[in-house]
């Protein structure tokens, strides 16, 4: 069991492999967090509180004369609104009356087997046992709002998960204005936080900075998760490394506007929320209506980042990807984009594919350009009628001569989207976010489908369950390429507009829900110009997501690296481009540019047939190496033995197996020195004990002998060199 519940002292304790969490209704029913860090066993942890009369901090209703209890101080599971506690708070509403204040007490506990769901929205499976609920019932007398905050308690992967369900038990209305998913409010310790900010084209770079008394928010409003800010936070310990000290993560399930807030108190106590962002939000609750914020997952980690890592790695992996392709390894493909950008016809794309198919590759993705009147990016979105004529051909006879030739097929689209000058914009001018009396904003010149309406989702869902039930694809890369303005709907009334955001999301959560049930063998791929909605809430449908525009691999790099701290390698889109490479001109070794694309999810996104022979040859060595190792990144525990961002002349990493029995290593030279500094490395998690065939020298170490003493590799310099590294475990004699 690892939900206990001790009615007599009020006492909820909450049991991971290596972790506890505690919390405790009081006389009054507010809920304090008591505890959430290494596992303690089953003991009461009410002495850790801390009470003070700390001054101009209020009492609530009935405690006037004890005035060391204020909400003001004390450690909560979830923050009322306007009553006493004047920090960062999960919630903002106007009651029926016009009030702004909720006072959230205690109704009922209950623990239940299996794994709670969400209405509407992607969240953590069960997949057998593997989870227990906790639902903790809250409730304000007064207006009749009520929250259930749940938690799931993933007991051996040491995750747990919370989410927070508002109901208008009362009789009048009752518009939430912020609605947080949760709280973590941490008693003690000093915490740095651990971010990944970015842009396009150089997304998820980690930016590490102590915890002031000042309130430090990651947020986007961009109506997706964003390039700019990834809605995933660590707190850490201030010497917490890699592989030694506490820290512990929150990522949101969930794509669209969110904020991750932390403020430390007077006190010294650290509160951390998390939820949809509140910019331009606001939920209107009738009586019985409901409203469901999304989940968040924490976890927890005593031996460094590089545990909880691997913990949110396999937790993504297992619990939250659903497609078939979660443990398969994917074809390794050939996309046309940076060989052709939209200048192709069906001829240009079977040169492309045949000289692929030739050196190994296993799939041909099409992309932007195959649809309506779209010979740029200012036309044709919304338009999906294959353009034959550009083509020369239908898209069946496409498909039919590429699989002729033994490859896979697949196919870009961008539903989201719709262009001005289209047809369908013709028809439906009011499918568009859009304000009545303004002229849009646009980007990329688009706008955006208000899929907020059930029938523009119905539509999309009509038109490209078409597509796929029509034609041979075995994969999608939907793309997303530009951010929401003009925020409104002309489906909603005016004091409803506060949730067009929000309900764009959910239909998007719809819409790719229905299209991945109906087609599980379609591999897709998600994608926002790159890495703007890489996020758990898409990985519940896309078992990947395109990490980034930029693919110079010494970018790359540092992008995959910061990726790495949430979400799993597998899950990172990756390919070989041309040199010099389109987004920065930087030159690189072919080698080096497979070392790194080898790091995610494999594939080539250049004109093959412009390689010299021996160029070619080596891509089909590296086909073949990319094969050996899809398993060790499908299933290998993936270790960043270098800071990609910090350390300046190389980076490396490492995935080794669960049985420890190999590993592949990585070493590229992002910065070429004169006269350099050895480049030595230490391996993580090899069997001491174990001898281990190391084959860049081919020597034979033990595994103590590789973590501890490590390897130091011949000098390297040119165009960013990079090496591969294979360590085997040898048969025992
Ligand atoms: C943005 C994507 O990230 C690119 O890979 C490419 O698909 C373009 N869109 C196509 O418009």
């Amino acid at each position: 069991m690892s939900i206990r519940i001790d009615r007599e002292n009020g006492l909820i304790t909450l049991h991971t492999a290596h972790t506890s969490y505690q919390m405790w209704a009081d006389r009054l029913g507010v809920v304090h967090h008591l505890y959430y860090g290494p596992a303690v066993g089953d003991c009461d942890l009410r002495g850790l509180e801390y009470y003070s009369d700390c001054g101009f901090s209020p009492q609530p209703a009935g405690m006037d004369r004890q005035r060391d209890y204020s909400l003001d101080n004390l450690c909560q599971e979830y923050t009322g609104s306007g009553v006493g506690d004047y920090r960062i708070g999960c919630l903002r509403l106007a009651g029926p009356d016009g009030s702004r204040a909720a006072d959230f007490r205690f109704v009922s506990a209950e623990a239940v087997p299996g794994k709670y769901a969400l209405p509407g929205l992607p969240a953590a499976c069960d997949n057998g046992g593997e989870c227990e609920t906790l639902r903790l019932k809250l409730k304000d007398v007064v207006n009749g709002l009520a929250v259930t905050l749940l938690y799931g308690v993933y007991e051996a992967a040491d995750l747990i998960t919370r989410a927070a369900v508002f109901v208008n038990e009362g009789e009048g209305t009752i518009r939430l204005d912020k609605a947080a998913s949760a709280c973590l409010d941490l008693p003690f310790g000093q915490w740095e936080l651990i971010h990944f900010q970015g842009r396009h084209c150089m997304e998820r770079q980690p930016e590490r900075a102590p915890l002031g008394h000042t309130i430090q928010t990651l947020r986007s409003a961009r109506g997706a998760s964003s390039h700019q800010h990834n809605p995933f936070a660590i707190l850490a310990a201030p010497h917490t490394t890699e592989e030694a000290g506490e820290c512990l993560g929150a990522m949101l399930v969930w794509s669209g506007n969110f904020k991750i807030e932390c403020e430390v108190n007077q006190m010294q106590s650290t509160r951390l929320v998390a939820g949809v962002s509140d910019d331009d939000f606001s939920w209107t609750l009738e009586p019985g209506g409901q409203f469901a914020a999304p989940e968040v997952l924490f976890c927890y980690s005593e031996a460094g980042l590089g545990e909880l890592s691997a913990r949110y790695h396999r937790f993504l992996q297992h619990n939250i990807i659903r497609s078939v392709w979660r443990d398969k390894p994917r074809p390794i493909l050939i996309n046309n984009w940076e060989a052709t950008y939209m200048d192709f016809d069906a001829q240009r794309i079977l040169d492309i594919a045949r000289q692929a198919r030739e050196l190994g590759v296993e799939m041909l993705v099409l992309d932007d350009g195959w649809f309506g009147q779209r010979s740029d990016d200012t036309s044709g979105l919304g338009d999906w009628q294959v353009n034959e004529a550009k083509l020369g051909c239908t898209l069946d006879q496409l498909i039919g001569q590429v699989r002729e030739m033994g490859l896979l097929f697949g196919l870009w689209v961008e539903p989201e989207m719709v262009c001005a000058n289209t047809a369908l914009y013709a028809a439906h001018p009011d499918w568009a976010l859009t304000i009545p009396g303004r002229a849009p904003s646009t980007g990329r010149s688009q706008l955006v489908l208000d899929l907020g309406r059930p029938e523009v989702v119905e539509y999309l869902y009509g038109t490209f369950h078409r597509l796929l039930a029509g034609h041979d694809i075995a994969y999608i890369k939907w793309d997303m390429n530009r951010n929401m303005t003009d925020v409104y709907s002309r489906a909603l009334p005016p004091e409803r507009q506060g949730e067009a955001a929000h309900r764009y999301m959910l239909g998007l959560y719809d819409l790719l829900g229905r299209l991945t049930r109906d087609f599980p063998q379609v591999l897709f791929e998600g994608c926002a110009g790159g890495g703007g909605r890489f996020d758990a809430g898409m990985l519940y449908y896309c078992p990947q997501i395109w990490c980034s525009d930029d693919t110079d691999p010494i970018h790359r790099i540092k992008i995959q690296y910061g990726t790495s701290f949430g979400y799993p390698p597998c899950t990172m889109g990756s390919h070989v481009s041309a040199s010099p490479n389109h987004q920065t001109g930087r030159s690189t070794l072919l080698s080096t540019r497979a070392v790194v694309a080898m790091a995610g999810t494999f594939g080539y996104e250049l004109d093959l047939q412009k390689l010299t022979g021996d160029e070619k040859e080596m891509v089909r060595a590296q086909i073949a190496r990319c094969k050996q190792l899809q398993p060790l990144l499908l299933e290998g525990r993936c270790e960043r033995l270098t800071n990609a961002v910090a350390d300046s002349c190389f980076t490396a990493w490492q995935f080794t197996a669960p049985d420890r029995s190999r590993a592949a290593v990585s070493v590229v030279v992002i910065d070429p020195q004169a006269n350099p500094w050895p480049i030595h490395i230490r391996l993580r998690g090899l069997d001491p004990d174990a001898l281990y065939h190391e084959s860049l020298t081919e020597r034979v170490y033990t595994g103590a002998a590789l973590c501890r003493a490590g390897l130091t590799l011949p000098i390297m310099q040119g165009d960013y060199p990079a090496v591969q590294i294979m360590i085997e475990r040898m048969e025992s004699v």
